[in-house]
């Protein structure tokens, strides 16, 4: 089984009630904070149930729409449960849901309005300290950058994983199965029975996405950025420890605000770089990279494409997790959850920074044992030598691309092969299996359109589908290369966020159909084959698309949204600066 999640109490220099945020709020003898306690009489509390105590946030992305949150509505009552007992005052705030099946064009599109909203919140009430609730793909990051912004004493409540699929005797991971099956289906393989039950079995409780897709990335980024409690993110969503989990993160929260233990102290450089070294262990989501980039950024740290690069060369692959392996997350919390895994890895990480459980991630990680091998696998039998995600660079990625490359066949790593250039998404699907495009299993498949902007969203087209003909010959991956990211649990020889995107000019804008294209990710290479002065007057001729949004949040997206290469925040969010407390008496 997993670590066990305990409490861990720490003696601190600890601030008193006056010094608390919410004491400007409730504790002053003016006419504000009057009206403050009569309300907070309204809602049911009497003065000692609240006053002198921290209040305590909790960020709920609980919603209807929401699958893999559908356990959070009740799972905040079990961290209110550990407020109460330590003597805190809890506060539920619905957050908008992120739901990266349902919502359209894109969650991504999203991302930075849940972080905005979770910052506005956060500064804009009586908050002392926050709990924040979430696991599904964008919810991670769009909350913990919210709350960098903020700097309050903050826990991550990962939303743990779904428990493993299953149909007529074979596990399934969600995601990673649905595009097998699919294909299998357009291969004419199985029929619409087995379609009926498939969609019965692929999903089959509460919880994120239970492979090693962006969810289970990311929560598994925090737990080993040290803002979870320890051993939280793998906890399956229905396991009675996640109830237990929670409960431990409400009672820590408390301590923490009166010990003054801010976000900051957590999320250092080092703890992002221990996070990337984590995410390529765990053959990771691509989508990590824009995620952390843009986490980082709120924290201060300059974290870059290059910190990937360089990180993933000397990282080994341990979690023999789908899509890059074979077990899913509940085999992953049973061989020892991440504690586990990062007892594996610790001779790569920074064992002397803060987590906000313990002084050390050391002492974190102390005892953590591994109950299977072949799940979290040894440095001296890892899955992959290298860690999955390298950076490519070139005349057509002069800002860089990435491609998990553990997550490809490996012959086509080093590959030259005609364009078929896609302008947009659209275009592609109704043409992909056009016989008039003459696609083979050499050819490179480009998409563009589909960047930060293009998409709009940055939406996750970058696996683009094989065409049925080569399907039926057997052929399951060729290179394909966009602007757009990938689903995690998506695999294939797949180049993702081209950067600068077409949207705005990249030279991918610039690519045709027929012009020769190189990959060499052992060269960490990315080539057009086609001379500067053709490439310079097909610029000439380029023309940059009309703005889409007239208006609405689609338009303040447009004007501030960074490429992929800077994370996809808004700039005006990423760059430092001050913002004044709002409580004016
Ligand atoms: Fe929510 Fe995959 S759909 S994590
Ligand atoms: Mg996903």
């Amino acid at each position: 089984m997993g670590a066990a999640v305990t409490d861990t109490p720490r003696p601190r220099t600890r601030r008193t009630p006056e010094d608390l945020r919410s004491h400007q709020w409730y504790g002053t003898d003016g006419l504000r904070s009057f009206s403050h306690r009569a309300r907070t009489r309204q809602l049911g509390y009497l003065p000692e149930e609240h006053l002198g105590k921290p209040v305590v946030a909790i960020l709920n992305t609980w919603s209807d729409i929401n699958p893999c949150h559908q356990h959070l509505r009740e799972r905040a009552e079990a961290v209110k449960r550990g407020v109460w007992q330590a003597g805190g005052f809890p506060l539920e705030f619905p957050v908008s849901t992120l739901s990266e099946t349902f919502q359209k064009p894109t969650p991504m599109l999203y991302r930075n309005l849940l972080s905005l909203e979770t910052e506005e919140l956060l500064r804009s009430y009586p908050v002392d300290g926050a709990v924040l609730m979430g696991g599904c793909d964008k919810t991670t990051p769009a909350l913990l950058m919210g709350a960098a912004s903020v700097d309050l004493p903050t826990v991550f409540v990962p939303a743990g994983p779904m428990l493993r699929g299953h149909w007529r005797g074979e596990t399934l991971g969600s995601g990673t199965d649905m595009w097998k099956y699919w294909d299998d289906r357009r291969a004419g393989l199985i029929g619409d029975c087995e379609m009926a039950e498939l969609e019965c079995g692929l999903a089959r409780s509460p919880g994120h996405c239970m492979t090693m897709g962006t969810a289970s990335t990311m929560t598994g980024a925090a737990e080993v950025l040290g803002v979870t409690m320890p051993g939280a993110s793998s906890i399956p969503a229905v396991d009675s420890g996640h109830s237990r989990m929670a409960a431990a993160a409400g009672r820590r929260i408390v301590e923490m605000v009166w010990e003054d233990h801010r976000l900051s102290t957590v999320l250092t450089r080092e703890a992002y770089e221990d996070a990337v070294a984590a995410v390529c262990a765990l053959g990771g989501s691509t989508n990590a990279v824009i995620h952390l980039i843009a986490m980082a950024g709120r924290s201060g740290v300059g974290l870059t494409l290059d910190d990937f690069d360089r990180i993933a060369r000397t990282t080994p692959v341990l979690a023999n997790l789908r899509p890059g392996g074979k077990y899913l997350m509940e085999d992953f919390h049973y061989a020892g959850g991440m504690p586990g895994f990062l007892s594996r890895l610790r001779d790569l990480l920074h064992l002397d920074r803060p987590t906000v459980a313990h002084d050390t991630l050391r002492e974190q990680i102390a005892g953590a044992l591994v109950h299977d091998d072949d799940v979290i696998r040894t440095v001296d039998e890892p899955l992959a030598e290298e860690g999955g995600i390298a950076v490519l660079r070139g005349n057509l990625a002069p800002d860089g691309a990435v491609i998990k490359h553990i997550a490809a066949e490996q012959h086509l790593l080093k590959h030259t092969g005609p364009a078929v250039v896609f302008d947009d998404y659209r275009t592609m699907q109704a043409r992909i299996n056009d016989p008039a495009l003459e696609i083979t299993a050499e050819s490179v498949l480009v998409l563009r359109g589909s960047g930060p902007l293009g998409g709009p969203g940055m939406p996750e087209y970058g696996m683009l589908p094989i065409p049925d003909h080569l399907l039926k010959q057997g052929v399951r991956d060729m290179v394909r290369l966009s602007d757009a990211r990938m689903s995690g649990t998506s695999y294939g020889a797949c180049v993702l966020h081209i950067a600068p995107e077409s949207h705005v000019g990249g030279p991918l804008a610039l690519v045709e159909t027929g012009d020769l294209i190189t990959l060499d990710v052992a060269a960490r290479t990315l080539r057009l084959e086609v001379d500067d002065a053709e490439l310079a007057r097909r610029r000439a001729e380029w023309r940059p698309p009309a703005a889409r949004y007239g208006r609405g949040y689609g338009a303040l997206y447009e004007e501030h949204v960074t490429q992929a290469d800077a994370g996809c925040d808004f700039a005006f969010l990423a760059r430092p600066g001050e913002v004044p407390e709002p409580y004016a008496g």
